[in-house]
């Protein structure tokens, strides 16, 4: 079993429609689907993958060796108790947004990752309303609700990340299992080195690697938008004895005061109960942040309580 491919081109030719039902069912039946011909050029995509390796080996790597991960790793080594390493990830990460700061070291670093956020997000707005159309919203809605009614608030991040080769990597995960808070994420993963794996139907499946796709997946915000319709799915990152995987994710993530809930259009048409509650994004967030690896369902209660 494979995660869905889906060639977004399609979109605007003859095989709309087919392509609108390929999207569709990524999205209900997976969380998660891979897009080719997703309209960002191969050119910039080398780029990415040329300065993102390039800085992980001239301004992280050896900030990884001394890095708590390792150590940890190491006095579970040096104990032979067998017990595995619960609390931590194998993985080195920095974020980029618009407003902190960058690796500076890196020749063409920012250029090309200042690039390829552009082009990313206008490629998550497409798929948002790629996901408005089947869900029967207007066109612009999971845009407009993410945004927290008018304007350009949402937060859009890039979460560069590398796992490094583990020696031991039964004793540790390079990214917990979890799902994420946010809207859609945008993934831009490894060519050849796997690790990804997503849950479906109590099974984990490999997000297979494949050149210069854009892997989509959702967050528990769109979750509640679609009142369930569009589930965030769990996902993990196992490490590797012998290579380095690169990983890309951005977000597109709601505003800190936008209100979330569910559409009142999904839930007056279909006559569905309302499934999830109102709340205001940065109350799911602090909930996340302590729970980010536990099942979300509590979290939605948390909210719906405060
Ligand atoms: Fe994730």
């Amino acid at each position: 079993m494979a995660i869905p491919v889906i060639d977004f081109s399609k979109l605007n030719g003859e095989e709309r429609a087919k392509t609108m039902a390929e999207i569709a069912n990524g999205c209900e039946e997976w969380g998660f689907f891979q897009l080719i011909n997703h309209g960002i050029s191969e050119e910039l995509l080398e780029r990415v993958k040329k300065v993102s390796s390039e800085c992980y080996k001239l301004e992280r790597e050896e900030n990884f060796n001394n890095s708590k991960p390792m150590k940890l790793l190491n006095e579970i080594v040096e104990k032979k108790s067998g017990e595995k390493l619960e609390n931590a990830d194998w993985e080195d990460v920095f974020i980029l947004q618009d407003d902190n700061e960058w690796p500076q070291k890196t020749p063409g670093f920012r250029e090309t990752m200042a690039e390829y956020r552009c082009e990313l997000k206008k490629l998550a707005e497409k798929v948002m309303e790629v996901m408005d159309e089947n869900l029967g919203l207007p066109k612009g809605y999971i845009k407009k609700s993410l945004n927290g009614g008018e304007g350009e608030n949402a937060f859009f991040g890039t979460k560069v990340s590398h796992y490094p080769p583990c020696p031991n990597p039964e004793l540790v995960n390079g990214l917990r299992a979890h799902t994420d808070a946010g809207g859609v994420i945008l993934l831009f993963q490894d060519d050849k080195v796997g690790g990804l794996q997503m849950l479906k139907d109590g099974q984990w499946i490999d997000v297979q690697p494949l050149p210069n796709a854009i892997v989509i997946n959702t967050g528990d915000q769109i979750e509640v938008l679609s009142n369930g319709r569009y589930k965030s799915c769990w996902h993990r990152v196992l490490v590797s004895t012998d290579r380095t995987r690169r990983s890309i994710a951005s977000f597109y993530n709601p505003s800190l005061q936008a209100t979330i809930s569910p559409a009142p259009e999904l839930v007056e048409k279909e006559n569905q109960q309302v499934a999830y509650p109102r709340f205001v994004f940065r109350d799911y967030m602090s909930v996340y942040a302590e729970q980010k690896f536990l099942p979300k369902e509590p979290r939605f209660q948390a909210v719906r309580a405060i």
